[in-house]
């Protein structure tokens, strides 16, 4: 695990107006974050060129929160791929769940968005969990692995990816998973990986958590052997994201 760069992404949904995202932005310049953790801030995608812009000359990422798999044409109200590359923004998180629960997105939309973004030379946190319905007829393991199956049919190089795992129920409602839970989903998704790609991509696949993460769970989350870092909705948009970048400090 040693070899795996920690990566904390900071998703702020639809979150934050020019004012507060340049606040936030200043904050992260200014803060002492662990020069070893990967940090990417995914802000609403009409503050993606001021972030950008505002991050330049600072090792911080950034990531758009969704795009669509067409390069260009009649799809009113969407972003493509194409067009993040176009624009220098090098990250995009797919398959997020309130895309696949609020917005429709099934497992091959996801696919096709992630074999789309990779072709325009994007990395991509694909994001996938399974909803409280599911984990109470246990069948956690088979929900993520569906999710992730569909992606490998579409895809074969999966070295720029980061896969959240981002349980559902535990998104938004201060229920964090508990190291236990995260880490066995997270064992379950390495040896997915081992199993698919080999175990060199396999062990180097990044597995990240999500769901309800803030300072006070950060650190025994981290500690645990497959948890690669976090994606953190809620507790990114506050001074408290600098405390989960340091979580391995
Ligand atoms: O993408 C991160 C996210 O879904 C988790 O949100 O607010 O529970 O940290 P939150």
């Amino acid at each position: 695990s040693a070899a795996r760069t920690f990566f904390v992404g900071g998703n702020y949904k639809m979150n934050g107006t020019l004012d507060s995202t340049k606040k936030l932005i200043d904050i992260l310049k200014s803060a002492q974050l662990d020069p070893k953790a990967e940090v990417v801030v995914a802000p609403p995608a009409l503050h993606l060129l001021l972030t950008k812009e505002l991050l330049s000359g600072s090792k911080i990422g950034v990531s758009a929160q969704n795009a669509y798999h067409k390069a260009s044409g009649a799809f009113t109200g969407e972003i493509s791929v194409t067009q993040l590359k176009d624009a220098g923004i090098p990250w995009v998180i797919l398959g997020h769940s309130e895309r696949r629960t609020l917005f429709g997105e099934k497992d091959d939309d996801v696919a096709e968005k992630t074999k789309a973004g990779l072709e325009q030379g994007l990395s991509v946190i694909l994001c996938v969990g399974e909803t409280l319905a599911e984990r109470e007829k246990n069948e956690s393991i088979n929900v993520v692995v569906r999710q992730l199956d569909a992606v490998a049919k579409q895809i074969s190089d999966w070295s720029k990816i980061v896969v959240a795992y981002e349980p559902v129920w535990a998104i938004g409602t201060g229920k964090v998973a508990t190291a236990e839970q995260a880490q066995e989903v997270h064992a379950a998704i390495r040896k997915w990986a081992n199993d698919k790609l080999g175990s060199q991509a396999g062990e180097a696949l990044r597995i990240i958590y999500g769901g309800s993460v803030a300072a006070k769970n950060c650190k025994e989350l981290a500690s645990q052997p497959d948890i690669s870092g976090f994606l953190v909705g809620g507790a990114s948009l506050k001074p408290e994201f600098v405390d989960i970048v340091n979580a391995r400090l």
